[in-house]
């Protein structure tokens, strides 16, 4: 088959709209440089402190308790230890280990205290969660600019842990959203992940908002429903604002976290780094937003081939650095645009130098649309 054929093919299957199935988590985090395995993917341990989800799937329905934590979300054993301004960094990739490969969307982040222990907390929708962080587009308006985007070459989403926190254990509910699909009701795809922490110190501030899951997100909320491919839109976060953490005790006295000192933050979106201006130093392979427009790897290639729903425990995972651009974790749900497709080409091109499991084997296409076709029966 001609790739030309190829690319048409895959934007008539895209265009569909189809949703294919294997996406991903977190696969390991990072407390100011200490290392944690995560519960999901080939390196997964049962003492991770972030909490197992049941799927690589996406949660579709923000009304539903698996908003809170992920698909089916376990209580894990441990929590790691942070402070008040701890840099927490989430490596996010797929069911194989290969990098994440959605590219459209805010990477979103709130803490709840828990009740008490968190291995035995179980949240609901009368949790008080408040928003630490969000990351939108590193150019307002510029829809090629996604934090998200720049999770594609294996770097961290960058969080800290608002400064002034109060003492406590606490749930770190960290979540990408892709709106790849979200031009209609119920196409938008949730990812949230819980992290348990205990965060130390003498603080005692407490945030001066919070948000209930489920609750915070409605399907029509401006966020969450639209074409978030065209540019010259301001994104508007769902989920409220980024909290003010007050409170006496408080160490610095300030409100801490840096993104909280804008005007109306509701409508503002902050740089994927600005809010974790103070960490970014510590970020082995920072990528900029200039980086990222001219890296080939930043175009999602998971197109060349698709898995099935809920195959993580059947599939076995695949080495995680020869091949890792590709990854056995399809994306047909990656709606697709012309300027993605030209990107694409691009990087295919670039790609075909040397590794051939990048190039999409005649049989993955025949399987690619199989499954195409057998979801399009539905
Ligand atoms: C909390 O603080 C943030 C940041 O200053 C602000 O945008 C938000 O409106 C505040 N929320 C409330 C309920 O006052
Ligand atoms: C994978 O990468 C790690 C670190 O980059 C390296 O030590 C290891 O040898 C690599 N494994 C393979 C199979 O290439
Ligand atoms: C081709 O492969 C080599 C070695 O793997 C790599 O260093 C080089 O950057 C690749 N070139 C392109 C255009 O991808």
């Amino acid at each position: 088959m001609r790739f030309s054929t190829f690319l048409s093919a895959a934007f008539v299957l895209l265009s569909l709209g189809l949703h294919a199935s294997a996406h991903g988590y977190p696969l390991r985090v990072t407390v100011d440089g200490t290392e944690y395995a995560g519960a999901n993917g080939p390196s997964a341990s049962s003492d991770s402190p972030m909490r197992e989800v049941s799927s690589n799937s996406p949660v579709t329905d923000p009304t539903s308790n698996d908003i809170i934590c992920g698909l089916d979300a376990a209580q894990a054993s441990s929590s790691a230890s942070a402070n008040p301004g701890s840099t927490l960094q989430f490596f996010w990739g797929t069911i194989s280990g290969g990098n994440w490969f959605h590219n459209v969307g805010p990477i979103i982040t709130y803490m709840a205290a828990c009740s008490d222990d968190c291995s035995s907390f179980t949240p609901d929708d009368s949790t008080e969660w408040f928003k630490i962080d969000q990351q939108g587009e590193s150019t307002d308006g510029d829809s090629s600019t996604w934090a998200q985007a720049e999770l594609l070459d294996g770097s961290p989403a960058t969080v800290t842990i608002p400064n002034g926190l109060k003492a406590g254990n606490y749930l770190v509910r960290h979540e990408i959203i892709s709106l790849q699909n979200s031009v209609s009701v119920g196409g938008t795809e949730y990812y949230p992940s819980c992290l348990q922490v205990t965060v130390g110190g003498n603080d005692n501030g407490e945030p001066n908002e919070t948000v209930h899951f489920p609750g915070a997100y409605s399907e029509t909320d401006p966020g969450i429903l639209g074409d978030f491919y065209t540019s010259g839109y301001t994104y508007v976060f769902p989920g409220g604002s980024v909290a003010t953490i007050s409170g006496s005790g408080s160490s610095s006295g300030s409100s801490s976290s840096s993104s909280s000192d804008g005007p109306t933050s509701s409508t503002r979106s902050s740089s994927p780094t600005s809010s974790t201006a103070t960490s970014s130093a510590s970020v082995p392979a920072a990528s900029s937003s200039s980086s990222l427009a001219a890296s080939p790897s930043a175009v999602p290639t998971a197109l060349l081939a698709v898995d099935t729903p809920g195959s993580s425990s059947s599939s076995s995972p695949s080495p995680t650095n020869t091949s890792s651009a590709v990854d056995a974790t399809g994306s047909g749900s990656c709606r697709s645009k012309k300027r993605s497709l030209r990107r694409r080409r691009a990087t295919t091109a670039a790609r075909a130098n040397g590794t051939s499991s990048e190039v999409p084997s005649r049989r993955s296409m025949k399987m690619h649309r199989r499954r195409a076709a057998h979801a399009v029966s539905f």
